[in-house]
Order: structure tokens, then sequence, then C-alpha cells
């Protein structure tokens, strides 16, 4: 049977993104921000751990509210507590996901939990039928699943959805996968668990994979994949929203799977949470960051100004960023100063342009690249230098 080709997308901005170091906000913020992913057209928004705090349940309640359009998504360990206090927050949803977790590695039953294989097991299995009770989907996460040995992931898996849950979950919690294991793993599970089961993804960034793990994981069947904005979230963060859907948009030859995101939202809605939380993307950051329109070096912008694509994958309208940033510095071409100036509103002839460009170059030579403030300031005193000397002649 032909797999369905549509991926959900299921947004932790809210929840894992909030709960690592600067990224922690109010009610209201949270508000804010589910707005704007919900223009953005995430699928779930996973909007907190309600056990966690007061404020943590408030901010699930408050979305559960306020949000009908969008399914809302609570997070709660495999206990009756955690799972009461999920549901008691989702209770105004009109689409509630109660997201229930237990560890499955050796390593963190050793450890952490200090229970049995079978323990586990049972628990994972009585925490999805309890929270079927309170909601209709239910999603189980087998934590540190790609640490997990797979035989006894599978039993676990099988447990869960014989208990009932719609969608199971296998993250890579600690980033320690590469894609073709992830896909591996993931190719099994699907297999094992049948079309009627989503199965799910969540790659955290410690090998700076995780992107493309959530992308080898699609193709090798999953069709769930859960990402913060801007990638943040516990340690290196989560696989990147924008990054995942924008991958799977530009190379729909390769990767033809349809997300329900409106590109155009992108730009906004991680501008938002960067004025949310105390950092923004780095500024190399893909789709996102400051230079990722940015051409300098004068080959680059000589061709980028005789065609875009020669060096533009995407067009950045396309996910709402204002205009391409040409940065003019010391590398850039006498082709990109001319359109510059023209785009400012001064049309140089060539004798003006040779010399703004010897002014330019010379000033640029002592910065790191010049703004279009002191672009202008080069134009205008050069030109009125050159009308002073005709003058005098
Ligand atoms: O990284 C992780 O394993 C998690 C689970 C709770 C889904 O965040
Ligand atoms: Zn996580």
């Amino acid at each position: 049977m032909s797999q369905s080709t549509r991926v959900y997308i299921f947004d932790t901005t809210l929840r894992d993104g909030e709960q690592s170091p600067g990224c922690s906000m109010t009610v209201s913020e949270k508000l804010r921000l589910a707005h704007k992913l919900t223009e953005l057209g995430v699928d779930t928004l996973e909007a907190g751990f309600p056990i966690a705090s007061e404020g943590d349940w408030e901010a699930v309640q408050a979305v559960s509210r306020e949000f009908r359009d969008v399914q809302v998504a609570a997070l709660a360990r495999a206990n009756k507590l955690d799972i009461e206090r999920a549901a008691s927050a989702l209770q105004p949803a009109k689409d509630p996901r109660i997201h229930t977790f237990i560890a499955t590695s050796d390593i963190h039953l050793k450890y952490k939990l200090k229970k049995s294989r079978q323990q586990v097991l049972e628990e994972a299995a009585a925490a999805v039928r309890l929270a079927r009770q309170y909601a209709d989907d239910v999603e189980f996460s087998a934590e540190d699943a790609t640490r997990t040995d797979w035989d006894y992931l599978e039993q676990v898996c099988h447990a869960v959805v014989e208990a009932g849950a719609r969608c199971v979950n296998l993250p890579d919690t600690v980033g320690f996968s590469v894609p073709t294991e992830y896909a591996e793993l993931i190719r099994r599970m699907v297999k094992a668990l049948g079309p009627e089961v989503i199965l799910s993804v969540h790659c955290h960034d410690d090998l700076g994979l995780a992107v493309a793990n959530s992308i080898a994981a699609v193709e090798a069947g999953a069709r769930q994949i859960e990402c913060t904005i801007n990638g943040i979230g516990e340690r290196a963060g989560n696989c990147s929203l924008e990054e995942v859907v924008m991958a799977m948009r530009v190379r729909q030859d390769r990767l033809p799977y349809q997300t329900a995101i409106v590109p155009e939202h992108i730009y906004a809605t991680s501008r938002l949470l960067s004025s949310t939380i105390t950092f923004g993307p780095q500024p190399n950051k893909a789709i996102v960051g400051d230079n990722a329109f940015a051409h300098e070096a004068g080959i680059h912008q000589d061709g980028y100004l005789k065609e875009k694509s020669t060096y533009e994958i995407i067009d950045p309208k396309s996910v709402g960023v204002p205009e391409a940033k040409l940065v003019l510095g010391k590398h850039s071409g006498r082709h990109a100063l001319k359109q510059r100036c023209e785009d400012l509103g001064y049309p140089l002839t060539n004798d003006e342009l040779n010399l703004v460009y010897k002014k330019f170059t010379e000033l640029a030579d002592t910065k790191k690249g010049l703004t279009n403030d002191e672009i202008a300031g080069v134009v205008r005193r050069t030109v009125e230098r050159l009308a002073l000397a005709a003058a005098n002649k």
C-alpha cells in the first residue's frame, strides 16, 4: 500500500524549547507565540509540561482555551499524577493530545529509573491506557529510543499501541544517532506497527545531525517531525522547524513530502521568538540568520545581480525575509555598489562610480561592512566634490 506523503509538524518550541537555558516564557509570551505558530501552520502545538510548574499548567490551559484550530499537546511522564495534571490543563482544548513518555534505554533504566525492562514496559502501557481515559489522541515517547535495544523497543512499541497510543515517538534524546542508523530503526518500527500508527521523530542536535536524522526518518516512513523554531531546545537544541520544512520544500524532487506550513510566516515567527527569549539565531543560521541571504564576495554579488539563482536557492521573500540583504564590504564589486547606489536613489555616471568606488573601498577596508547610510554618505560627499571641481575649472 502506498504511504501518504503528508508529514505532520509537531512544534515543541513552547515545551522542549522553553525548558532550555535563557528560553523560559511567561503565559502571555506563550500565548503570543502560539498565535504566530498557528498562523505558521503547525499541526500540533506542544504548549508545556503541566506537572512542571503552575505557570506551565496555566499556559497549556490558556493555549487550549484560545486556539481552537490547532491540536494542543501537553507532556506527562508515565505516571498517574502527571497524566491527570496534563489532562486537566488540556480540558478546554478542542483537539487535545496527551504526550506521555518514559525512558527505555538500559542506561536510563539502570541509573535514572532503577527499574527493570518489564517494569518500564508495563508502566508505559498503563500510562497510555490511563491517558486514553482523558483523550482520544495519545502519543507515547520512548525516551532515549536510539540507545535502546531494538528488540525491546519493538516490544514496548507494540504494548503502547495495544494500550491505545495513536502516535509513537522514537526520540534521539541525546543527539547520538546518524542518518543511516536512524532510518534503519524507523523503517523497522514502521513495518512492525503498520500504517495505522503515526511514527514520530524527535531529534536533538548534539552532533549537528538533527535535521539530517529527521529527514532520513521521513524517508524511512516517519510521518511526524517534532521540531522547534530556530532549533532551540535542550543542550544543542532540537531539529529546526524552518530548516527541515524548507529542505522538503526546496528539494521536492528528492523529498516529495508535504506539510501545512506557510513558509511566508517563518521569518516573523523566528523574530518573535528571538525577541521573547534571551538570544536569536547565529548570524549564519540557515533560513533565518542575519546572513542567510547576504552575499558579500564580489564574484557572488556580480552573479547574484545578473541572475539570483546563481547563488540563491530560496527566494528570501518566500520565507518572509523583507529583502535580500546584500552586505557591501571590502570584497564587494563595482557592479554591486552601482546597483546599491541606484536602489538608494543615486544613479551614478561612470566617472562618479569610479570615484565613489575608490572612496568606498578605502572605507570598507577599515570596517566589517557598510550600512546604507554610510554608502549614501560616501556618494553625497563624492558627488559634491566632483561638482565643486567642475565649478572651479
Ligand atoms: O528528548 C526527548 O526525549 C524528549 C521527550 C520527552 C520526547 O523531549
Ligand atoms: Zn527533547
